[in-house]
C-alpha cells in the first residue's frame, strides 16, 4: 500500500454546497492555518460569499447534474491548483463528484458514487445491512405497484413507505392506516412524485423510540465517532406538525451512554464498513447513521454519506483543532494518525425559518440583527449565526430558503446554550420568521 499523502502546509480548498452545513464547514476551514485559498460554489450566499471566491464553472447552474459539467470542473480544479474538495451535500456525491475530481494530488472529502449509494439507494443500504447483520427495520422492496399494494393489504400493522432514491428528505411516509399506505404507494410509484427515486419502494416495519444521529469520520479503515448530536425534525414545538429538514440540533446529545456508544460502533459502524470493503468500496468521508433507540436496542433508520444539517453546525462549533488536517487525513486514508477533540461546552443550534416552511414560503425578506445576535456571546459564551437560505442582494442580506439561519450558541451547559441561542433568535428579524424555542429542552434540566 502506498503511504497516504501528508497534509500540505498550504491547501487550496473548493467547498461544494450552499446551506447552513456548508457555512459551518467554511467558517471552520477559514480558521485553519493551512488554508491557502478558499473557493466556494454558492454565488452570493450570505454566509459563504464573504469567505471565499466563487468558482466560475459552477455559477451558471447545478454543475453536478451533468457529467459534462463535472468534466469542466475537473479542468478548472487543475488550472486553479485545488488540493482538497470538500463536498457538503449528498447529491453531488451520488452524481460522482468524487470520482470525477479525485487525483493522486487532489483529494475529495466525501465518498465515491458507489459509496454514496449507502444514502442514495435505500434498497442497496438495506441489503448491505442485512448482509452485515446490522440491526435495522425489517423491509420488503418492490418495483411493481400492484405487488406493493397486495403486500400492504395483507398487513395489519402500520408501516413506513420509502422511495429508495434521493428525495431531499421528503420520500419517507409514515402510514398508520391502509388508506395512507395505498396513497403513499400511488404517490411514489404511480404519480412518480419523486421521479426515478421511486423506481424501487421499500415498505418497512414501523419502529418507535427516540432518534439520534451518530456521525463518524472514516477513511475506509479507521473510524472516528464524533460527539452525538440530536436533530429535531418536526416543525412545531413539542415535536408536532410535519417533518422538516431539521429545526435545530444540540451537541453532545446524552441520549446514549458509553456502553451504548460502544454497541453502536461494534454492531453498526464497524460491520457496515466491513461490508462496504467486501463490496470493494473505499469509503472516505462522513458515515452518518440515523438511529432509533428501540426497546430492542438501537436500529438504523438510514445512513447518510455527508454531515447532517443542522447537526453539523453545533458539531463544528465545538470542534477543536485544524479542520483542514482532519478532512485531509480522512480523504487521504490517514485517519489512524489523526486526533479529533471537542470543546467541552455544549452547543445548541436553533433554525430560524421562513413563514410557511416546510410548505410554500416567500423569499427575499430583509434580515436584520445578525451582528447584534453574535455580540450576545461574551466571556466564555459564543453566538455564531450560520447562514442556510440567505443571499446578498442590493447591499442587504435577504432570505432565499425555508431554513434561513442556524443560530448557534456555546455556553457552559446546555440550559445556558439553549437560552442564549433563543435570545439571539429574538434579536434577529425578518418578516414571517419563526423558530422552535424547545431545541434541546428534553435533554436539559428543564426537560
Ligand atoms: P429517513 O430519511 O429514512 O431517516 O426517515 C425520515 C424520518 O422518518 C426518520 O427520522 C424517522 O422519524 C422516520 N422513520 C423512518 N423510518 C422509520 C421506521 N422504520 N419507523 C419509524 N419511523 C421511521
Ligand atoms: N438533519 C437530518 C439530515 O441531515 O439528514
Amino acid at each position: 500500500m502506498p503511504k497516504p499523502p501528508a497534509c500540505p502546509d498550504k491547501v487550496n480548498v473548493l467547498l461544494i454546497g450552499g446551506g447552513g452545513r456548508e457555512h459551518a464547514l467554511g467558517w471552520k476551514i477559514k480558521k485553519s492555518g493551512r488554508l491557502g485559498k478558499l473557493w466556494i460554489d454558492a454565488a452570493k450566499h450570505g454566509g459563504l460569499a464573504p469567505l471565499g471566491e466563487c468558482c466560475p464553472t459552477t455559477t451558471s447552474g447545478p454543475f453536478h447534474e451533468k457529467s459534462n459539467n463535472l468534466f469542466q470542473l475537473r479542468g478548472w480544479c487543475d488550472e486553479n491548483d485545488i488540493h482538497l474538495v470538500v463536498v457538503g451535500p449528498e447529491v453531488p456525491l451520488a452524481d460522482g463528484i468524487h470520482d470525477a475530481l479525485a487525483t493522486d494530488t487532489r483529494l475529495v472529502f466525501g465518498p465515491s458514487a458507489d459509496g454514496a449509494r449507502l444514502e442514495a439507494d435505500k434498497a442497496f443500504a438495506k441489503q448491505l445491512m442485512r448482509s452485515a447483520n446490522v440491526p435495522t427495520a425489517d423491509a420488503r422492496m418492490f418495483t411493481i405497484p400492484e405487488d406493493a399494494l397486495e403486500y400492504v393489504r395483507t398487513k395489519e400493522e402500520p408501516c413506513v413507505i420509502k422511495a429508495a432514491g434521493l428525495a431531499a428528505g421528503k420520500g419517507v411516509m409514515i402510514c398508520s392506516t391502509l388508506a395512507e399506505a395505498e396513497d403513499a404507494i400511488a404517490r411514489v410509484m404511480v404519480d412518480r412524485e419523486f421521479g426515478d427515486s421511486g423506481d424501487t419502494l421499500l415498505i418497512e416495519e414501523m419502529l418507535s423510540g427516540p432518534e439520534v444521529s451518530i456521525l463518524a469520520l472514516t477513511d475506509g479503515n479507521s473510524c472516528w465517532i464524533l460527539d452525538p448530536a440530536q436533530d429535531h425534525k418536526r416543525v412545531g414545538e413539542g415535536d408536532t406538525g410535519p417533518n422538516t429538514g431539521g429545526m435545530g440540533a444540540y451537541c453532545p446529545a446524552s441520549v446514549l451512554d458509553e456502553d451504548q456508544m460502544a454497541t453502536v460502533e461494534r454492531d453498526i459502524l464497524v460491520p457496515i464498513l466491513d461490508a462496504l470493503k467486501r463490496e470493494g468500496i473505499v469509503y472516505r468521508g462522513v458515515l452518518y447513521a440515523g438511529l432509533m433507540l428501540t426497546k430492542a436496542g438501537p436500529k438504523v433508520l438510514e445512513f447518510n454519506c455527508r454531515f447532517g444539517d443542522p447537526e453539523c453546525q453545533p458539531l463544528l462549533a465545538r470542534l477543536k483543532g485544524d479542520i483542514i488536517k482532519i478532512l485531509w487525513d480522512t480523504a487521504a486514508g490517514n485517519l489512524a494518525h489523526t486526533s479529533i477533540e471537542f470543546d467541552e461546552r455544549p452547543a445548541c443550534c436553533v433554525v430560524m425559518c421562513s413563514e410557511g416552511y416546510p410548505g410554500a414560503y416567500e423569499k427575499g425578506k430583509t434580515i436584520q440583527g445578525i451582528d447584534t445576535a453574535q455580540q450576545l456571546g461574551t466571556g466564555d459564551e459564543q453566538v455564531i449565526v450560520f447562514h442556510a437560505g440567505t443571499k446578498h442582494e442590493g447591499g442587504e442580506i435577504v432570505t432565499s430558503g425555508g431554513r434561513v439561519l442556524g443560530v448557534t450558541a456555546l455556553a457552559k451547559d446546555l440550559d445556558r446554550a439553549r437560552a442564549l441561542a433563543n435570545e439571539a433568535c429574538t434579536t434577529i428579524h425578518f418578516e414571517g420568521s419563526f423558530f422552535r424555542s424547545d431545541i434541546g429542552a428534553k435533554a436539559s434540566s428543564e426537560g
